[in-house]
Parts: C-alpha cells; sequence; structure tokens
C-alpha cells in the first residue's frame, strides 16, 4: 500500500469551511470595530495588522482579505517551541520594519497556548507606545494558559486538550499547508 503525507492525521477538528466562515465573521467584527477609529491617527496612518511567523500565515493572508479597512501588515517571527510539542524559550527572530509609537496594532497570532509567547510579544510591543494593542488568534486552547493574556478575537477555542495541525500550524515544521486543522495520530507523535 502507497502511504501519503497525510497518512498521519487522526481526524479533521475544524474543516476549511468552517475557518472560512469564521474568518469572514472575525473580519466584519474587526472592520466594524476599527472602523470608528479611522481617522483618528493625527499621521493618517491605518491599522498595523502584525502576523506573527510562521504559524499565522495562512490565517493572515484570509483575515487580511477579510477587512474592509485600509491597513498596513507587517510580520514578527518568534520561536516559542523546538521541534516538538512542549514549550520552549521565547526568543524574536524578526522584529517590525517600522516603529508603532500612537499607532493602532493588531496581533495576529496562529494559536495561544501557554500565553507565554503572547505575554512576551505585548511586552515589547506595549512598551513602544502604540495607541491600542490588540489580539487576534485562530485558536485559543484557554485551559492551558500559564500567564493571563487579552485575547480580543478568537476563532475557535480548541475543546479539549488536543496538538493540532493545519492551516499553519505544525509538527516538527511539517502539516502547516493542510487546509484544515486536525490531529495527528499518536503514532505520529515523538515525544516533545
Ligand atoms: P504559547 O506561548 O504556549 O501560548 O504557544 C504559542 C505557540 O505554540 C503557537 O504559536 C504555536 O507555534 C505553538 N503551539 C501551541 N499549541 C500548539 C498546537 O496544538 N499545535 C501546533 N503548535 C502549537
Ligand atoms: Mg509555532
Amino acid at each position: 500500500m502507497t502511504t501519503v503525507w497525510t497518512d498521519g492525521i487522526e481526524r479533521v477538528v475544524i474543516s476549511a469551511g468552517e475557518i472560512a466562515d469564521r474568518v469572514c465573521q472575525l473580519g466584519r467584527q474587526i472592520s466594524d470595530d476599527y472602523r470608528s477609529r479611522e481617522g483618528k491617527d493625527p499621521r493618517g496612518r491605518s491599522l498595523l495588522v502584525v502576523g506573527i511567523l510562521k504559524g499565522a500565515m495562512p490565517f493572515m493572508a484570509d483575515l487580511v482579505r477579510a477587512l474592509d479597512l485600509p491597513i498596513e501588515y507587517d510580520f514578527m517571527a518568534v520561536s516559542s517551541y523546538g521541534n516538538g510539542t512542549s514549550p520552549g524559550e521565547v526568543r524574536i527572530l524578526k522584529d517590525l520594519d517600522c516603529a508603532i509609537g500612537g499607532r493602532d496594532v493588531l496581533i495576529v497570532e496562529d494559536i495561544v497556548d501557554t500565553g507565554r509567547t503572547l505575554q512576551h510579544l505585548l511586552g515589547g510591543l506595549s512598551a513602544r507606545g502604540p495607541a491600542t494593542l490588540r489580539v487576534c488568534t485562530l485558536l485559543d486552547k484557554p485551559h492551558r494558559r500559564e500567564v493571563e493574556v487579552p485575547v480580543d478575537y478568537a476563532g475557535f477555542v480548541v475543546p479539549e486538550n488536543l496538538f493540532v495541525v493545519g492551516y499553519g500550524l505544525d509538527y516538527a515544521e511539517v502539516y502547516r499547508n493542510l487546509p484544515f486543522v486536525g490531529i495527528l495520530k499518536p503514532g505520529y507523535i515523538r515525544d516533545g
């Protein structure tokens, strides 16, 4: 029997269609929320959407196209995990290209798990004096939280204590390009 790279998927947890519908809703909600702030920046700058690489890339690409607002976007890269499934150090690998003093900033994350990555990011970015700093995450694992962090917009709560892959989320850097969010068969996870 031939093996394919998706053989490791146990089941789909959130389908591509469910993701697309939720991204549309989030786009509308975020557009409504920020529309009232349009023109508030004395220098005329628009909302800055900051995608956190690498996991937020597919979500970010879909979300920004669901926003009915003038925006700018940029990326930050952080590493918070090793190659497996357990947390490690938080390091900034790529910073923003521009200053954010006085600006509206929306961070876009793939998943908030322990909250440590976000805590680190929010600490660093709020010290730069943005006018507002909010967080939008595709997935939220509130039961896993080790530090309290504000999540302003969340696509889906991951119901159980699941390690999920797809739509940006990886296991050992693989599976990010799946169009859905799913879980792996136990035999495909080496201890992290
Ligand atoms: P936190 O600092 O523990 O909140 O971790 C956030 C980061 O951990 C995310 O950006 C992901 O890269 C990774 N992560 C946490 N849970 C999962 C998961 O279920 N699947 C894949 N990556 C995850
Ligand atoms: Mg990641």
